[in-house]
C-alpha cells in the first residue's frame, strides 16, 4: 500500500507545490496584529484542505489566533491501529528588512539557483508552511491512492508559535480528551544534510525581556548637562556588558541553575556526526566562536544556555549628529534554557541583576510579556522513534541521525507535560534555509522527501 501512495504523492507533486504557493501567499504574520485577519484566513485555507481530503476539521477560537483541529478516522480500523497527533504552525516571522528579498515574501516563486538546486522563495515556504504541507500532502496521497490513511490521525495546526504560543496552554488543557493520543508528530525542525534525514531530541527554551532605563525626566543639551546628568545608555551598556564574562559564561547569580553536564554517550554521539565548526561559522562570515571556552560549538548552540541581545535603541539614530543626553534607553532580550533551567526564575535572576548596576537616580522598567518555554528533552528509546527511523532510512538510503536543536517549539514541553504525549520531531529544513530571515527558501527536494517521507511513516506505523 505504501508503494502506491508514494507513487501518489510523486505524481501530484506539482500541483502540491501550487498548494504550497497558495498558502504561503497568505501573509499570516502572528506577532503583528495588523495581520490578525490573514492569520484567520490562512485558518480557514487550511480547513477547507483538509475537509476536503475527508477529515472534520475546524477553526477553533483561542483569547488570541485560532488553532486548526482536523481528525480523521479511516474506515478500516482495528483496536491496535494507532491515533497519532500530528502538529505544525501555520503562522510566519514578519518580513523586515523586507529591502534586502529579492523578490516579494510573499508572491513565491521556484526557481533553479546557479547551483543546478531548485528552490521555493518566500516568508514561510520553509517555515513552517512547507513543512506542514508534508504531512498535508502525504495524507493526500495514502487517500488519494488507497482510500483513507492507515493510521488514525488528528491535525493541530498553531497559529501562534512564533509570538512564543500564549494561547497553547489553556487549549491544551481545555480539550486533553480531544488530543491526547499515542505519539505527536512535529515537522518544524531540519535535516542534517541535504542527503541526511535526522530526529531532533532536544530543544532549548526561550524567554523574553524587554528593559527600559530612564535617566533625566527629558531629552537634554549634552553640552549644558553632560557630566552632571547620567546618561540612560551608559547604565544600558554596561548592564548588557556584564552578562558575559571573558571565558564566555553567563555571570548572572543562579543563571546555571538546572544545566547538567552533557552526558558522555550524547558527546561521543554528537562528535560521530563529524561537525565542521569551520564551515558552520563560515557560512555567517565568522570564524571564532563565542560560547563558553572549553566547549564545542555544537554544544553551545544545542546544549547550553544563552543570554543574547536582540537590539538596543535610544537618544538620536537619525542623520547626522545630535549633541543630546537622551531621557531614556531600551534592549530587548532573549535567553535561550536547556535541561532544567526555570524560564521564571531565569526573568527573576536578570531583573535583579540589572537592579543591582542601577544608579539611585535612574528608574529600570521592564515590559517582558513573561511567559517562556522550558527546554524539552525526548528518550531516544521510543518504539515510535524506532519506526520513524527505519521508514527514514528507507526514503533515503541513509541512517537517520540524532540531533539537538538550539531552537524552540514550545509545545513539544507542553505536549509532555500537559497530554503525557512523546513527539518525534522530524523535520527537513536545511539549515540554510534563511527561516527568519530576508530570501526564506524551501528546497523542492525537501518539500518532496518530506512528503514521501511522511508517507512511508504513516505506512510504518500502521504495522
Ligand atoms: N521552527 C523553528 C524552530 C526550529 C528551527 C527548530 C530549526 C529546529 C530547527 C520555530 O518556528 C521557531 O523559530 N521558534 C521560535 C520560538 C519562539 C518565538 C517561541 C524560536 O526558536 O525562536
Ligand atoms: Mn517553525
Amino acid at each position: 500500500m505504501t508503494n502506491t501512495a508514494l507513487a501518489a504523492a510523486d505524481q501530484g507533486f506539482e500541483k502540491s507545490v501550487d498548494r504550497l504557493f497558495d498558502f504561503v501567499r497568505i501573509q499570516s504574520i502572528s506577532t503583528d496584529v495588523a495581520y490578525k485577519d490573514e492569520c484567520e484566513k490562512a485558518a480557514r485555507w487550511l480547513v477547507v484542505e483538509l475537509t476536503g481530503l475527508g477529515f472534520s476539521a475546524e477553526v477553533r477560537p483561542t483569547p488570541g489566533i485560532p488553532m486548526v483541529v482536523a481528525h480523521y478516522t479511516p474506515k478500516s480500523v482495528s483496536a491496535k491501529t494507532p491515533h497519532l497527533l500530528f502538529y505544525g504552525h501555520y503562522d510566519v516571522q514578519p518580513v523586515d528588512p523586507v529591502e534586502l528579498w529579492h523578490t516579494p515574501p510573499f508572491e513565491p516563486t521556484r526557481r533553479k539557483d546557479k547551483d543546478g538546486v531548485e528552490r521555493m522563495y518566500g516568508r514561510g515556504t520553509a517555515d513552517d508552511k512547507g513543512q506542514l504541507m508534508t504531512f498535508v500532502e502525504a495524507a493526500r496521497a495514502w487517500i488519494s491512492a488507497t482510500g483513507g490513511l492507515p493510521i488514525k490521525a488528528t491535525f493541530l495546526i498553531e497559529g501562534e508559535e512564533e509570538s512564543g504560543s500564549p494561547s497553547l496552554v489553556p487549549f491544551l488543557e481545555a480539550n486533553k480528551a480531544e488530543l491526547s493520543w499515542d505519539a505527536a508528530f512535529v515537522c518544524d525542525t531540519n535535516m542534517w544534510d541535504p542527503k541526511t534525514p535526522a530526529i531532533t531530541t532536544r530543544l532549548r527554551g526561550l524567554v523574553h525581556e524587554e528593559i527600559t532605563i530612564t535617566g533625566p525626566r527629558i531629552d537634554l543639551h549634552s553640552g549644558l548637562y553632560g557630566g552632571a546628568a547620567m546618561n540612560p545608555i551608559r547604565v544600558l551598556t554596561k548592564i548588557l556588558a556584564s552578562l558575559h564574562d571573558k571565558n564566555g559564561k553567563i555571570t548572572i547569580p543562579g543563571f546555571y541553575d538546572g544545566v547538567k553536564p552533557l552526558p558522555s554517550a550524547t558527546k561521543k554521539q554528537w562528535r560521530s556526526l563529524k561537525f565542521s565548526d569551520k564551515k558552520f561559522m563560515g557560512e555567517v562570515g565568522l570564524a571564532v566562536p563565542a560560547g563558553e571556552k572549553g566547549k564545542t560549538v555544537l554544544e553551545h548552540v544545542w546544549a547550553r544556555p544563552t543570554a543574547e541581545v536582540n537590539g538596543v535603541w535610544g537618544g538620536y539614530t537619525g542623520v547626522g549628529a545630535k549633541t543630546v543626553l537622551p531621557s531614556k534607553a531600551h534592549a530587548k532580550l532573549t535567553f535561550r534554557l536547556v535541561g532544567r533551567q526555570d524560564p521564571q526564575k531565569i526573568l527573576k535572576a536578570f531583573q535583579k541583576f540589572a537592579k543591582d548596576l542601577i544608579p539611585k537616580d535612574c528608574k529600570l522598567e521592564f515590559s517582558g510579556k513573561g511567559g517562556g518555554t522550558p527546554a524539552s528533552e525526548i528518550s531516544e528509546d521510543n518504539a515510535f522513534i524506532k519506526k520513524t527511523s527505519a521508514a527514514l532510512k528507507s526514503e533515503f538510503k541513509r541512517e537517520a541521525v540524532l540531533i539537538g536543536s538550539g531552537g524552540s517549539i514550545p509545545i513539544v514541553r507542553s505536549f509532555k507535560d500537559i497530554l503525557g504525549m512523546d513527539s518525534v520531531l522530524v523535520g527537513f529544513g536545511l539549515n540554510d534555509d534563511a527561516i527568519h530571515s530576508p530570501n526564506e527558501k524551501y528546497n523542492l527536494s525537501s518539500f518532496h522527501k518530506g512528503i514521501r517521507s511522511w508517507v512511508r511513516i504513516m505506512g510504518a506505523l500502521a504495522e
